[in-house]
């Protein structure tokens, strides 16, 4: 075995593909962003476990750190790691460029005070993941950023009440969680294009595999890395993908980090870079600043997790299917919240968007209540109780006691939030074992609540 690298490549050999964007989703999967490896030929992206990388010469750092030349400098904002899955997923999304973050919590934080400054406000759909929805009302808050709400996003006329001259972005999610309640994603934009305010979607329980906002007119797209696309709950990441599809100079609104000279005497960003101003406006700026790298062992699990999405969503989604169709016969089962069952009052919208097959995140509300709920996860022997979502195992969650146990009473009912419901994340497991749980779960409920006589 040969102890140097490899010599060049024969000149007959063809080539390697390097442009993978014209080529079919399960291709970029596993193939974009990649780059050769010259020293061994390594096939997987290699671990860059590097913080800092050296310079040429003393002109080359001037040139990276004044942005003319976008080498590596440091690994807070750049890392060839990192890049592999920056490029994969921005091909998957199909925008200009993505930028890797150490969560999903991380990715929103950027994207949201790269547009939103304190003093302005922000619209976002009232149905988010709750950990979004403390961020907001929390942290944001305390820094003047402000969020107005809006609870039926099918009401044009909410829309335009919440709308204001502040009003720097849009905020929302293509599959919400607990709930399912989907979003109309064009509509969205529709408003959104009114008003010319940029719209960020949450596409982390769709995932690019079963929906593209940006195709959809949406401009920003941020994930939890965290869920599906990493795919084996090993690693927290989150990632921000960049449309390129804004016009910022002639928003009507300021975007100044954007469009304002990026240091006394220099072009804007906008001037510089062009449709990918959001990504290195973000880049070397909000996440630079604010410092939350991700770690490129997690980068690398992540773009590893990526290569597999289309064949797990499958299974997740066939699998979810099956599941909400059995438990919505169930006698034991006072509700499904799953957008893809005919009767569901979105279901027009999860068939249009996603053929009916709405995510693998979804609730069920079971007979007796709270004691009810409590009687059912802790039957369950497959389905393993805890957070987290979009994991290869099923998984099932209270939320009125975990995820939402500091939202008020109030709050809750107006989000329907139950005391019977229960999330579940199913998984890729051989459906007839999700069943037989699931049923032998609903059976300790009907034993401890039984059918009353109005209920047979
Ligand atoms: C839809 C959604 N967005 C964002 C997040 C936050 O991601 P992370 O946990 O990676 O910070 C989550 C986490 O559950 C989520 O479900």
């Amino acid at each position: 075995m040969s102890e140097v690298p490899d010599a060049a490549p024969s000149p007959e050999a063809a080539d390697p593909v390097y442009d993978w964007d014209a080529y079919g989703f399960d291709t970029r999967q596993v193939h974009a962003g990649e780059f050769d490896e010259p020293a061994y030929g390594a096939r997987t992206a290699p671990i860059y476990l590097s913080a800092a990388f050296r310079f040429d010469s003393f002109d080359e750092a001037t040139r990276r750190f004044g942005g003319e030349d976008l080498g590596h400098i440091y690994s807070r904002n750049l890392n060839p790691t990192n890049g592999v899955a920056e490029r994969r997923i921005a091909s998957l999304e199909r925008g200009t460029g993505a930028i890797v973050v150490a969560s999903g919590q991380a990715a929103i934080t950027a994207a949201v005070l790269g547009l939103v400054g304190a003093g302005e406000r922000f619209v976002s759909t009232a149905s988010i993941y709750s950990g979004t929805r403390i961020l907001f009302g929390r942290t944001f808050a305390r820094f003047g950023v402000d969020v107005d709400y809006v609870w039926d996003p099918g009401d044009e006329a909410e829309w335009e009440a919440a709308i204001g001259p502040d009003t720097k972005a849009i905020f929302t999610e293509t599959i919400p969680n607990p709930k399912n309640d989907v979003v109309d994603i064009p509509a969205v934009v529709r408003i959104a294009r009114r008003h010319g305010i940029p719209v960020i979607v949450d596409n982390t329980i769709a995932t690019p595999y079963l929906s593209r906002p940006l195709e959809d007119g949406a401009n920003v797209v941020v994930h939890s890395g965290t869920k599906f696309l990493t795919g084996h709950g090993a690693a927290i990441s989150g990632i921000i993908v960049d449309g390129g599809n804004f016009d910022w100079a002639n928003a009507g609104r300021a975007y100044p980090g954007i469009t304002e000279p990026a240091a006394p005497g220099k072009p804007s960003i906008l001037e510089v870079h062009g449709r990918r101003a959001l990504e290195l406006y973000l880049r070397g700026g909000i996440v630079n600043d604010l410092g939350p790298a991700l770690s490129p062992v997690h980068a690398f699990l992540l773009q590893q997790g990526i290569e597999t999405l289309s064949l797990r969503m499958e299974r997740h989604l066939d699998n979810a299917v099956a599941v909400a169709r059995h438990l919505a016969q169930h006698p034991a089962v006072v509700d499904v919240d799953y957008a893809g069952l005919p009767g569901h009052p979105l279901h027009g919208v999860a068939e249009r968007a996603y053929g009916g097959r709405s995510g693998s995140v979804f609730a069920v509300t079971v007979r007796g209540g709270r004691a009810g709920a409590e009687v059912f996860v802790d039957s369950l022997r497959v389905i393993s109780r805890m957070t987290n979502i979009g994991d290869v195992r099923s998984m099932a969650l209270h939320p009125a006691t975990t995820t939402h146990l500091t939202f008020s009473q109030e709050l809750r009912d107006r989000l329907g939030i139950a005391d019977g419901l229960v999330r579940l994340s199913i998984g890729i497991e051989t459906v007839a074992d999700l069943l037989g749980d699931l049923d032998q779960a609903l059976e300790a409920v009907e034993r401890r609540f039984p059918a009353s006589e109005e209920d047979r």
